[in-house]
């Protein structure tokens, strides 16, 4: 029955407190999404593995449709094996054995003696983690399950059975996963992978292993995402003015964006299948390059955009960039293998370190790169006391709370995504022993070919 006339005031009256109740629901969302994710965002590891029953986390297996996408484009659900991956600050390991997953392997840290040492987390006995056990016998190098107290080195060997006395026959019999471990630059790290590790020097991200440069360096909570979206995002200049306009870096800055022509935004050069150089193909970071920027611009039927707020006062960042890389030109931002950039910021390199936690989390080691000594160091420490805090919740949160509600699938990639095609195929082709295991696999590694597409899509420019 159609609402006449004389039912408008009950019809009025029954939709103010919904609407007041809806405006609630804005408020409630926005500081859902918005200031409490902020403030709450990623958890401690130690909260992730708290969420799980006997090491299963109530996370199913990726969706069929992010499985496909993966497999389309070769990338792996976890992340690249048979790399030197960073785990946690040296400082991080103390008395107290850790555990921390990495590429879905749980492992359990602890030193002793001053060494570091790594094994596998599940104890052969029955099962118990290891990482809740305790360093029982300090100066011999081991570790002590909480369960029954078998004893395990660090080649993973088992020494000795606590309950079943010194002449129990089980310590020549036990042996469980050793994982090859250092420590550079103040870091643990810990090979993953099948093959033989290499010489943990190959790894090291180039920007922070020059000889002579300071590393201010964090490590991030623990996000939920799955690390290839992340590893995508490093690559996609084009977001930034965008999805970071309220960021500390943006905020008071005009906004600007390039009107295109279709080329990708940025140009590449690949040095020796380990690092994708990425220059800006208009010439970005030179003061004619601001010829170029367009302020606003008028979208038929939608309207203007950007904004450019009135609080907008300074202009965008046109200052020439230094470099300290040897062969890499001011200005290009690095991309390594198996997953970190290397971004400019001033005369420092940022640094952001991919480390996958499993199929829905990950982590980072970030870190600041220079030449500072003195007081200039001092006054960067300082302020990276404050950057560590806002980098990871503002401008890199502003990435991971879009990733986190994000979903993989099929995409209709523009020419500007070229720039991510390039990187996932740079990166299939070159990560370490990875073709030659998926081909072992009996997988052909074909790439799609979308060169036609973006032929098409660049008509219109
Ligand atoms: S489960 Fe580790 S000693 Fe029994
Ligand atoms: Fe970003």
């Amino acid at each position: 029955m159609e609402p006449c006339d004389s039912d408008l005031p009950r019809i009025n009256a029954l939709r103010s407190p919904w609407i007041k109740e809806s405006r609630v629901m804005k408020l409630r969302q926005l500081f859902k999404n918005e200031f409490l994710t902020l403030l709450t965002q990623g958890d401690t590891h130690e909260a992730l593995f708290e969420r799980e029953i006997h090491g299963h986390a109530p996370e199913p297996p990726l969706p069929e449709e992010a499985r496909q996408h993966l497999e389309r484009w070769h990338m792996p659900e976890q992340g690249f094996r048979n790399y030197w991956y960073p785990v946690m600050l040296s400082r991080q390991l103390k008395k107290r054995p850790v555990k921390r997953r990495l590429l879905g392997e749980d492992i359990a840290f602890w030193r002793d003696g001053g060494k570091v040492n790594a094994i596998a987390d599940r104890c052969p006995h029955r099962g118990a983690s290891i990482s809740r056990g305790h360093i029982r016998f300090p100066g011999s190098g081991t570790i002590t399950c909480p369960y029954h107290g078998w004893t395990y080195d660090g080649t993973g060997q088992l020494r000795a059975c606590i309950q079943e006395g010194p002449h129990s026959v089980m310590p020549s019999k036990v042996k469980t996963k050793a994982y090859p471990v250092e420590e550079r630059l103040n870091v643990i790290w810990v090979w993953i992978g099948d093959m033989e590790a290499v010489p943990i020097e190959e790894d090291l991200p180039v920007a922070m292993k020059i000889p002579g440069v300071a590393n201010l360096i964090h490590f991030t909570k623990v996000w939920n995402n799955n690390w290839s979206l992340l590893f995508d995002n490093f690559i996609d200049g084009l977001h930034a003015p965008y999805l970071h306009r309220l960021s500390p870096q943006f905020l008071l800055r005009k906004l600007a964006f390039r009107a295109l022509d279709g080329r990708p935004h940025f140009q590449f050069v690949e040095h020796d299948g380990k690092l994708l150089e990425c220059a800006h193909t208009r010439g970005a970071q030179r003061p004619e390059a601001r010829q170029g920027l367009v302020f606003e611009m008028e979208y038929p039927g939608v309207g203007k955009f950007p904004h450019n707020e009135w609080w907008r006062f300074r202009g965008p960042k046109m200052r020439p960039k230094e470099n300290f890389l040897p062969g890499i030109p001011p200005g290009s931002f690095v991309h390594g293998l198996p997953s970190y950039v290397h971004t400019v910021h001033k005369d420092l390199y940022f640094t952001q370190f991919i480390i996958p936690v499993d199929r829905y989390h990950l982590y980072n080691m970030c870190a600041l790169t220079g030449h500072l000594d003195g007081m200039r160091k001092l006054a960067w420490r300082l302020y990276y006391n404050i950057f560590s805090v806002t980098h990871d919740r503002i401008f890199i949160g502003q990435d991971t709370r879009v990733l986190r509600y994000s979903t993989f699938g099929p995409e209709r990639l523009s020419p500007l995504d070229q720039d991510v095609i390039y990187w996932r195929k740079f990166a299939v082709r070159n990560a370490r022993g990875y073709m030659k295991s998926q081909k072992s696999k009996g997988n052909e590694m074909n790439f799609p070919d979308e060169s036609a597409e973006f032929n098409t899509l660049r008509e219109v420019f």
